[in-house]
């Protein structure tokens, strides 16, 4: 018994350890549960009681050698690898990674633009679903069930009984806004919207709008007037003239479209603005009092304008695109082009 302990105690110190596989190795020879020395403990349990004590010592000091080899050169290893690893990974005289910086969007930059014209005025920013109800995109803002004006707006439905649609304009958050809390209500509504269209350069069947709507008592159409002109002023520049033509939409009475002098030509006449000096750019008007009553606030106490714009169309006027596919067409070269822009 002796002689094989001493035996292994120099198969162990002798035993070479210089990589992962060849620690493995060790431990499965020698200190694993079939390893060597577990062995030794089987032989040592049919030792008579008087040679037990010492040769058990002796067993013990063998094991704890096999042991302290492990961790010694589990150590080793780990240090020379990690050592490895950092001088592969770190060159100082290499370029550092080109990472390239992104631009924003035309539609955002132009939508941020008029978001901070109204937040200046004291508008705050509410956002609503895209996927609407009948009653959220038409009924309560007052179009009767067959009412042409339904048809205006060329729906993408989801379902049919009940409705369930795409918004087609961004009125519907005007409704849940009023839904949900009494006036004072001073809000922009900005978002995407779906028409039944065909797509071309002038139309889309997705684009984006900005809504406003303001209630208290005694809000008049001069407030919604004043608003717009500061708006334009603040868009474009203070030379810009407004003109509000009357117009017709069913959750506004009166309504109104507003034009702009055109920015192009200064409303002398041009191309672009087809020789007549103006360009339109929203929709409009005074809140109709059938509305507000969908919406469980008293008509005779409120009053309240709201309009309505196409950021697409501004950023047309802005920016200068000319074709609306560009915005969905995500071509690197076009976005590549408003790096600079605000
Ligand atoms: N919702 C109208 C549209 O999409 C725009 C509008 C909003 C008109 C608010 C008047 C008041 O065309």
């Amino acid at each position: 018994m002796q002689q094989q302990i001493d035996k292994l105690k120099h198969e162990v110190s002798s035993f070479e350890i210089s990589n992962n596989k060849e620690l493995e190795n060790f431990r499965l020879v020698f200190l694993s549960k079939k390893g060597k020395i577990s062995l030794l403990f089987e032989y040592f349990k049919k030792l008579p009681p008087e040679e037990k004590k010492i040769t058990g010592q002796e067993i013990n000091t063998l094991k704890n050698l096999a042991a302290d080899r492990f961790e010694k050169h589990k150590k080793l290893i780990e240090a020379s690898l990690s050592s490895v690893t950092q001088k592969q990974s770190v060159d100082y005289t290499l370029p550092a990674n080109f990472s390239e910086l992104g631009s924003k969007h035309p539609i955002t930059i132009v939508r941020n633009k008029i978001l901070n014209i109204f937040n200046n005025m004291g508008f705050v920013v509410e956002v609503g679903p895209e996927i609407e109800d009948d009653w959220h995109n038409f009924t309560a803002l007052n179009f009767p069930p067959d009412h042409p004006a339904r048809d205006m707006q060329d729906t993408f439905f989801i379902n049919k009984s009940p409705d369930i649609a795409l918004r087609t304009h961004t009125s519907t958050v005007q409704v849940r806004v009023m839904e949900s809390r009494q006036p004072p209500i001073r809000s922009v509504f900005p978002g995407r919207v779906y028409r039944h269209e065909a797509i071309s350069s002038r139309s889309h069947c997705f684009f984006h709008q900005i809504e406003g709507l303001y209630i208290d008592a005694d809000v008049s159409f001069a407030d919604l007037k004043q608003t717009l002109l500061h708006f334009a002023h603040e868009l474009f520049d203070s030379q810009t003239n407004i003109r509000l033509r009357p117009s017709f939409f069913p959750f506004t009475e009166p309504s109104a479209e507003m034009d702009i002098s055109c920015n192009l030509c200064n409303g002398a006449g041009c191309a672009f603005c087809k020789y007549s000096g103006w360009v339109e750019i929203l929709g409009c008007g005074m809140v109709d009092p059938n509305v507000l009553e969908n919406c469980n606030i008293s008509s005779e106490k409120y009053t309240g304008f709201a309009f309505g714009l196409g950021i697409e169309r501004i950023t047309n006027l802005l920016l200068s695109v000319k074709d609306l596919r560009t915005f969905s067409e995500n071509d690197i070269r076009f976005l590549r082009q408003f790096k600079a822009t605000y």
